[in-house]
């Protein structure tokens, strides 16, 4: 891992933003597509925003990416405020010229009996395009990556999870009451997100502060997912004046 310490948030957005354009560039120049993994909540906004910045003034296309969501709450229609299907729209998609058959989100209102197969087909559209270049995460307060609550399998890939205690907590304000927040939600796996060639980590404010220096400054645990990403070869992990850590 790659610990890169910014002064402010969202000069990181702007950087993270740049080398993802840089790629998107680079793979048009090869008449290839790209595929980035990405990720809800606060932290990843200003990636968003430059990105959509760069499609309007700097003729940045999307026409050859393809994106894979880390996950859905489950129960939740796509016309949900609180959907991910909706974050992403309001925040990214309807602003640039990404293909909409090249958007996968999981989706949050599938019958307990397709659960299994649609996340299997989640896997093997991710593999049949090459895997995933570029991986953008967040962290929970409890050190979730994706839905990947504390003590999940390194090995694990798409499935249904039950969300913690602290993750409900978390998203309590945005529901308005915790019996509002969803108790399940659909999350790549571990080993899915492990297998991103590259990542981007993401982490600001102070009530990070904490979980990252657990997560990055002490051993690998599956009690806090984001340690395994000490393993991962090309990860850069992305901090502001609150989350500052000095690589170990
Ligand atoms: P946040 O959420 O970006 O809104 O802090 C991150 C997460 O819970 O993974």
């Amino acid at each position: 891992m790659i610990i890169e310490n910014y002064k402010r948030s969202y000069l990181a957005g702007l950087e993270v933003a740049e080398r993802i354009a840089s790629y998107i560039r680079k793979t048009q120049l090869e008449n290839k597509h790209c595929v980035l993994g990405l990720a809800t909540g606060s932290t990843p906004i200003s990636v968003y925003q430059e990105l959509v910045r760069m499609h309007k003034r700097e003729n940045l296309s999307f026409e050859n990416v393809y994106t894979f969501n880390l996950d859905e709450y489950c129960g939740l229609r796509k016309t949900h405020m609180e959907s991910y299907y909706y974050f992403m729209f309001e925040h990214l998609f309807s602003y640039i010229d990404i293909p909409h058959k090249n958007i996968h989100i999981p989706d949050g209102k599938l019958r307990e009996n397709d659960i299994h197969n649609y996340c299997l087909d989640y896997e093997s559209q991710i593999s049949e395009l090459g895997g995933i270049d570029i991986q953008i995460l967040g962290i929970g307060r409890n050190g979730h990556l994706g839905f990947n609550e504390p003590n999940c399998d390194m090995n694990s890939i798409t499935r249904k999870i039950e969300l913690t205690e602290t993750t409900r907590i978390d998203a309590t304000p945005s529901f308005g009451k915790l019996s509002c927040v969803p108790k399940h939600a659909l999350t790549m796996g571990m080993q899915t997100i492990l297998n991103a060639r590259t990542i981007y980590f993401m982490a600001f404010g102070e009530s990070k502060k904490q979980i990252v220096e657990t997560a990055f400054t002490k051993n690998i645990t599956e009690e806090v997912p984001a340690s395994f990403l000490q393993s991962h070869p090309r990860c850069y992990i992305c901090l502001d004046q609150y989350t500052n850590i000095t690589e170990q």
